[in-house]
């Protein structure tokens, strides 16, 4: 199926925006990660992260690439705020490096990191554009990763430090912040299955990074309000599940799946309590842990990019994860989702699984459901410049179009969602993918860092003027 039959294809004209039905008042903005946009690796005191260490071995990044350059944000953050002014977004979603803020993961501060925010965090106030940064995106100080990482109860404590640290130092002028960027994905390909930082295999193994995370989680809001901190969420990934058909075994393994990479990350923080069959996989005393991770939040941020298929163990290869097969001794496969338009990263594009999951979580957590936003949606569209120097990203626009209309239709389905964050600002370091894939609203020139701004911008920049003046 075409991009061009995405519902409904007059979305590209942005002054229709006003017919999608998203409320009076809805936020709009762009993302970014640290270790994806702002190089500067080795500068001003910044110490190692697991990132560094994972993309600098052979064999792990796709096109051999890492981040110490990146899109060189360090530097440049002056012109992407220009850009982001002229977007008119309300805010950015960005993250702070924790090993450029506190070097070694604990102990001394580094004010030459904190400066870096503190140019960066004021450079936005200036444009009117409200700072909302993410205090972890995946990028554990070294030192911490050697010692066990998220497997160890023990960074729980410190990353709950280092939120305090970075409050008492920027309350008074952020006022949205983000305690950790999609505990999922960290623990199932990082610790799971070896795909990302910090490169380890362990399977099911992995189930204590995702206790620690969720506990890190629960201790740094606790840690960011005692410090003045106000408006806390975080961003978590969720993934809508389809069973491959209604036989037992997919239904069995669809069920494991859903509860694995969707419920285990949000009930115990919105009903304080584990699904039940997970229970077995996690650390011994975890219930005592419960309190500490359900404290409440101010909202719950979902990033969302695609369903995923699932059917019961096979020895056939099925989906691949950045080009990475699954361990098939795991009780789940995932099999490829047809009959949808896919993006260059070949991800399905299926903009109503979107409402769909929305509307779930109304459903599942009722009244214990904070207000949402949407804190990652997007799309790896590879389009580079034509002759005249456009980017005619067509398909980012027709992506990002019917996204937002699928969030106005859960909106008119009861489900409080407040705003939207565009992943993302720029093209950046995919991961374990490298430079390959394109998420952005402006393009970057690797070699020469020029900016360009694509359609999609242009276009989105139009929309958000089209709703501010409905
Ligand atoms: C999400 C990550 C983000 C980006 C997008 C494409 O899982 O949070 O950093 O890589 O995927």
């Amino acid at each position: 199926m075409p991009f061009e039959n995405l519902p409904p294809s007059d979305f590209r004209d942005a002054s229709n925006a006003r017919l999608w039905g998203l409320p009076d008042g809805f936020l709009f903005g762009v993302s970014t990660a640290a270790y994806q946009v702002e190089g500067a690796a080795n500068e001003d005191g910044r110490g190692p992260s697991s990132w560094d260490a994972f993309s600098h071995e052979a064999g792990r990044i796709l096109d051999g690439s890492n981040g110490d350059v990146a899109t060189d944000h360090y530097h440049r953050y002056p012109q992407d705020i220009a850009l982001m002014k002229q977007l008119g977004v309300d805010a950015y979603r960005f993250s702070f490096s924790w090993s450029r803020i506190q070097p070694t993961g604990d102990g001394a501060t580094n004010a030459a990191g904190l400066d870096f925010y503190d140019r960066l965090v004021d450079g936005l106030l200036e444009a009117g554009i409200a700072p909302s940064p993410t205090l972890f995106h995946w990028d554990t100080p070294l030192p911490l990763e050697e010692r066990g990482g998220w497997l160890n109860r023990d960074t729980a404590d410190r990353f709950a430090d280092y939120a305090g640290i970075v409050a008492e130092h920027f309350a008074d002028r952020v006022k949205r912040w983000i305690t950790i960027n999609e505990p999922v994905v960290l623990t199932m390909l990082g610790y799971g299955a070896g795909i990302q930082a910090p490169g380890l295999q362990l399977g099911f193994g992995a189930f204590p990074a995702a206790h620690h995370l969720l506990l890190g989680h629960g201790k740094a809001v606790t840690a960011l309000r005692a410090a003045g901190a106000t408006n806390i969420g975080i961003a978590n990934n969720h993934a809508p599940t389809w069973p491959a058909s209604n036989n037992p075994e997919d239904l069995q393994a669809a069920g494991l799946y859903d509860n694995l990479a969707n419920w285990l990350f949000s009930d115990p923080i919105l009903l304080g309590r584990y699904p039940e069959v997970m229970e077995p996989l996690l650390p011994e005393g975890f219930a005592d842990d419960l309190a500490k991770i359900s404290v409440p939040i101010d909202w719950y941020g979902v990033n969302y990019y695609n369903p995923v298929k699932v059917a019961a163990p096979s020895e056939e290869a099925g989906a691949l994860i950045d080009g990475h097969e699954l361990d098939s001794s795991l009780p789940f496969s995932l099999v490829d989702i047809e009959g949808y338009p896919r993006t260059d990263f070949d991800w399905p594009v299926v903009p109503e699984a979107f409402t769909a999951l929305l509307v779930d979580f109304k459903e599942r957590y009722g009244e214990r459901l904070p207000p949402i936003y949407i804190t990652e949606n997007g799309c790896a569209i590879n389009d580079g410049p034509d002759a005249s120097g456009r980017v005619a990203d067509t398909r980012r626009i027709d992506y990002t179009a019917a996204h937002l209309a699928a969030v106005g239709d859960a909106v008119a389905a009861g489900v409080d969602v407040r705003g939207y964050f565009h992943w993302s600002l720029l093209d950046n370091f995919e991961w374990a993918v490298g430079y390959s894939q394109r998420f952005g609203l402006v393009y970057v020139d690797y070699e020469t860092q020029e900016r360009i701004p694509k359609d999609s911008f242009h276009w989105y920049r139009d929309v958000i003027a089209a709703l501010r003046t409905a």
